[in-house]
């Protein structure tokens, strides 16, 4: 994921000429949020892209828990039957009352999978920056496991993070990130994460699941559902600048698109403009030509061996390797 870009400040009116002024009132012009800066920036370049993370509102978190339900989408199923298999030796890595940090969290399910097969697990700090899902989660989680103490933390985790400091008699602090979520970063971010995450975690490890490198028509269809779910989750993103930043996208003048760049090991998806046409957001129009498109996101697939050598450049020091028998998904326990 592209990290935020900072941009300049907005003067509290748009700037009209003498001619505009004379056939309308100046349009006000609100202070934009992270989204609303990174969205404008975005349209603003060429290529135009904005990040994956703002696909995560309240709505776009709710079709991504669809698409994980999805029968060709296999990464979430495949990584649960992992986690389920291997639970046990799982454990033995991660030692008795530990300290779980999951970055990115999301609705908190696979986590459940991991607390039930530890011993005695102490806390639980899951980051996302959907804090309002993230809490009513944190909510579920905690009547299931009332012996738990679960702190969640809305926050970007690719920024530096100040985390609790350890609870006395807790156990390893153990990184959790599953989902493969580490492909959607660009391959500088991920290095940067992944340092990150092995400073934070010293003295503990990561648990983290990858997807792998495979059949192109098997990748393909896991990004082009055939009930258009995935498509729905990438125009959500349009729908939330209508919504959020005053912006006025034709959600059905764009389409969804994902294809595999097999030289890159990555399915790359964008929204592409269906006809010639214009946009405005907060105040400032975007021209597209037909099949101009906007980048919204890389999914990068891994081998085993390439996410273990980006792991001993990050800190890590590579252990135990868990993978289904069709070596569709990859769940890496690296030492910090
Ligand atoms: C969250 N992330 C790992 C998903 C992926 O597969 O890259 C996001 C996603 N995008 C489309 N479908 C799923």
């Amino acid at each position: 994921m592209r990290n935020p870009t900072s941009s300049s400040s907005l003067s509290s009116f748009v700037a009209s000429s003498k001619s505009q002024k004379a056939e309308r009132a100046p349009v006000p012009v609100v202070p934009l949020s992270e989204f609303g800066r990174e969205m404008q920036a975005g349209l603003a370049r060429s290529p135009r892209s904005i990040s994956p993370k703002f696909f995560y509102d309240a709505a776009g978190s709710q079709l991504f828990d669809r698409i994980c339900e999805l029968p060709e989408y296999y990464p979430t199923r495949t990584e649960l039957r992992i986690l389920g298999e291997c639970a046990g030796e799982i454990a033995e890595q991660v030692g008795p009352n530990a300290e779980i940090v999951e970055f990115g969290a999301g609705s908190l399910t696979k986590v459940r999978l991991l607390l039930d097969a530890l011993e005695t697990p102490k806390r639980y700090l899951p980051i996302d920056i959907s804090g309002e899902h993230l809490e009513a989660a944190a909510e579920r989680l905690k009547a299931d496991y009332p012996a738990l103490v679960v702190q969640p933390i809305a926050a970007d985790y690719t920024m530096p993070l100040v985390l609790p400091a350890p609870m006395a008699g807790s156990g390893r602090r153990v990184g959790f990130f599953p989902g493969s979520t580490i492909g959607n970063f660009e391959p500088d971010e991920a290095l940067a994460f992944l340092q990150l995450a092995a400073r934070m975690l010293r003295g503990g490890g990561l648990l983290i699941g990858v997807d792998l490198v495979k059949a192109p028509e098997r990748l393909h269809a896991a990004y082009n559902d055939a009930q258009g779910v995935t498509a729905e989750f990438n125009l959500n993103l349009l729908r939330r600048a209508n919504t959020e930043l005053d912006a006025d996208f034709d959600l059905d003048g764009f389409a969804h698109a994902a294809f595999y760049n097999a030289p890159r090991q990555r399915i790359e998806m964008h929204l592409v403009s269906r006809k010639a046409q214009s946009v405005s957001l907060n105040g400032e129009r975007f021209g597209f030509e037909e099949g101009e498109t906007i980048h919204t996101e890389y999914s990068h697939k891994f081998t085993v061996d390439g996410l273990r050598a980006l792991a001993v450049r990050a800190g890590f020091r590579p252990g135990a390797v868990w993978t289904d028998p069709e070596r569709l998904f990859s769940v890496h326990w690296l030492a910090a």
